[in-house]
């Protein structure tokens, strides 16, 4: 048995998890499922990633501490990485005490072994802020090609790279007031120490080919030593002996991979020194994609280098999602959240999808829409699930639910199967998912072409060939079976289906070896519906039509620029399974609003087009789905609630900044919510 310990990338606490990061999370994913099928021991762990200024600033702008926000994203994202069923071992965050002492302990190590040199260093400082201003808080002109507006490192308009102190007209992004130039003492990692040791741990392996190039020419260019170090207000952790200094989040991020890692062993009497120590023979696996190559191939295992721990076996590298051949891109509608698609499709078939396109290379993948539901549907419905749904119904009706005694004469079928499987079992290992999809397919043809051939349809009808039938769908729920146990890293809940129906414990990849025969199944029910063409369109719609008689909730939406938004209730809410918390509770900006105008919306006979006062908060349009239990004349004066937070939505009349709260099975029948007297406009409801 092998030991392994894997890792996905950690997401930054500050935003949604999106279909690109499910690239990275279903790709590790497989991988660990495969590993365990096979019978190794294989951790998973990853955590939020949660330090830095977006995040500090964006709790400032909500008025929450970054604790607040950090708790607050965590559970979205491990909800969103629930929905997709990726199991982890442990997801934990960069914001805890085993962070905190291993990046000391990190950092102490390496200063000891001299690995760790000061220098002063001239910034950015906002005066009215009170804090240095990280590249991407600075705007101003670019002193290339006089662009306005742009970043302080970066410019997009001639894509040149500069020093924030060289743009004209530099200003504060949060306040606006130009910056000074201040300096400051910061801590450097002397990464060019170890470039001996680097080419090394290269050339055992750890990297793909054209990865390992992309350091060769970061070797050729000059290693540069690291500035490990930033100056407070910064939320992160504080450098031991160096009050007001923080460690840069990309010191402490990595570290997270170690610290999950930490936090499981303790709740599962597992020695983490062992594991990272004293390189207990464990492999570690980092899985990242190809933004993050530099953190994980230089900084990461020269800085565990230099304080003494384990280094990576290897770290995989991915390309980046494009959707329909595009970036991503919220104007377009193709910045799906993990949300939106749960919201709306079966997580397996991106599962599938994704693991169909899948090399071990670094290329980009596309998601392209009209593909993928051609694909989905034609291989996992109409070749695999076909299989059984053809043969399950005469094992049920004709042998009460009984397969064949001995498992029968299948023209070598099943041993075609068996043999296969070790070539998928290679693809998997190598992370070639789209060859061991291609070599499942294979498969599902060969067996649908079998029972094509001996028609258990017609084989049905005829009383003298009852023992044939039996056969013929006793070999065709086993090859079945072995598919499925070939899919199940990919498509886990469907194997477990399948394990249900076939009334058997849980697969290995060596229970394929054995076919079933003489036992009894239960009865085949619905494994897996078709893509509906429709809930992928509305995947990428930006115009969200009003869903007829819509619950209020629904109506409106969106978000002003401090909250990010939570997404939409279901059409009709089914009771919590889980109770909230209060946390996810607070998420919800609840506004007394008073209705300023009310007016019928043309070409929408359900909607009213309302502009609301909001008191200090300004005035929001938004549109409400309660024209028929409100005539618009009746409504100006009156106050209600507003769900302040929501992203806007583009309708096809215009922009909706909110949604109204009413009570009500929708239609006529409504009745909008309003606040005792005494209320004001712009009241936060709490
Ligand atoms: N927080 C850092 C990683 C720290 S690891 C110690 C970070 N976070 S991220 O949220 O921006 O990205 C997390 C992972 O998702 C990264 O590996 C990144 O490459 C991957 N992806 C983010 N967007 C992606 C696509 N559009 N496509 C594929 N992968 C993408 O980087
Ligand atoms: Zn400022």
């Amino acid at each position: 048995m092998r030991r392994i310990l894997v890792t996905s990338a950690l997401p930054y606490a500050n935003g949604q998890i999106h279909l690109g990061h499910l690239v990275e999370t279903i790709q590790t994913d497989i991988w660990v499922r495969f590993q365990k099928l096979k019978g190794h021991e294989c951790l998973y762990f990853c955590a939020d990633d949660t330090h830095g200024t977006p995040i500090m600033i964006r709790a400032r702008q909500e008025g929450i501490t970054p604790e607040t926000l950090v708790e607050r994203m965590h559970a979205e994202h491990l909800s969103d990485f629930n929905g997709f069923h990726i199991g982890f071992d442990n997801y934990y965050t960069t914001n805890s005490p085993e962070n905190r002492l291993l990046s000391e302990e990190v950092y102490l190590k390496n200063r000891e072994a001299g690995h760790i040199r000061v220098s002063t260093v001239r910034q950015a400082y906002c005066d009215h802020d009170g804090m240095f201003l990280p590249d991407r808080f600075i705007r101003g002109t670019c002193p290339a090609c006089g662009a306005e507006d742009q970043y302080g490192d970066a410019c997009e308009h001639c894509s040149g790279s500069h020093n924030p102190l060289d743009l004209k007209n530099p200003r504060c992004s949060l306040c606006g007031n130009p910056p000074v130039e201040r300096e400051s003492e910061h801590f450097f990692f002397r990464l060019t120490q170890f470039e001996a040791f680097l080419k090394e741990w290269i050339r055992s392996g750890a990297l793909q080919p054209e990865m390992a190039n992309k350091l060769d020419e970061w070797f050729t260019a000059g290693l540069q030593d690291w500035d490990i170090s930033r100056d407070g207000p910064y939320f992160g952790f504080e450098i031991p002996d160096a009050p007001g200094k923080y460690f840069y989040v990309w010191l402490d991020a990595p570290i997270g991979y170690m610290a999950s890692c930490w936090e499981w062993c303790k709740r599962h009497g597992r020695d983490f020194d062992a594991i990272w120590r004293r390189d207990d023979q464990m492999e570690v696996y980092h899985f990242i994609g190809k933004d993050i190559l530099y953190f994980h191939t230089l900084f990461w295992p020269a800085t565990l280098r230099g304080a003494g721990f384990r280094t990576p076996t290897a770290v995989f590298t991915h390309g980046f999602l494009t959707v329909n051949g595009q970036k991503m891109s919220k104007s377009r509608g193709t910045f799906i959240t993990a949300r939106r698609y749960l919201d709306l499709l079966n997580p397996e078939y991106l599962r599938y999808y994704y693991a169909a396109k899948l090399t071990a290379r670094v290329d980009d993948l596309d998601l392209n829409l009209d593909d993928f539901i051609l694909r989905v549907n034609s291989d996992l419905v109409g070749k695999v699930v076909n299989i059984a749904s053809r043969s399950a119904g005469f094992i049920q009706k004709r042998f009460a639910g009984r397969l064949a005694d001995r498992y029968p004469d299948d023209d070598g079928l099943h041993a075609q199967c068996v043999a296969a499987g070790e070539e998928i079992a290679t693809f998997y290992e190598e992370r070639d998912y789209s060859k061991a999809m291609r070599g499942i397919m294979i498969l599902a043809d060969a067996a649908n072409r079998y029972v094509e051939a001996k028609a258990p349809w017609s084989l049905a009808k005829d009383p003298e060939r009852t023992a044939e039938l039996h056969d013929t769908c006793t070999v065709a729920i086993n090859i079945f079976r072995i598919l499925m146990i070939y899919l199940e890293p990919v498509l886990p809940q469907l194997a477990q289906r399948c394990r249900e129906f076939l009334q058997v414990p849980p697969f290995t990849w060596e229970s394929r070896l054995t076919p079933l025969s003489g036992q009894t199944i239960r009865e085949f029910t619905h494994m897996m519906a078709r893509v509906d063409p429709k809930k992928v369109e509305e995947l990428v719609e930006t115009i969200h039509p009003i869903p007829p008689a819509a619950p209020p909730q629904k109506a409106t939406q969106s978000t002003p620029k401090t909250t990010r938004s939570p997404d939409p209730l279901p059409a009709s809410t089914p009771p919590l399974e889980e109770p909230l918390d209060i946390e996810t509770f607070s998420q919800v900006d609840l506004r007394v609003a008073k209705i300023l105008a009310a007016e019928p919306v043309e070409g929408a006979d359900k909607l009213l087009r309302l502009t609301l006062d909001l008191g200090e908060l300004g005035q929001r349009t938004v549109f409400a789905g309660i024209r028929a239990a409100y005539p618009p004349e009746t409504l100006p004066g009156r106050l209600t609630v507003l769900v302040a937070n929501l992203k806007p939505r583009k309708m096809r009349f215009g922009l909706s900044e909110g949604m109204v709260l009413a009570a009500g099975p929708g239609g006529a029948e409504l009745f909008l919510l309003s606040p005792d007297l005494g209320a004001t406009p712009g009241m936060r409801i709490r």
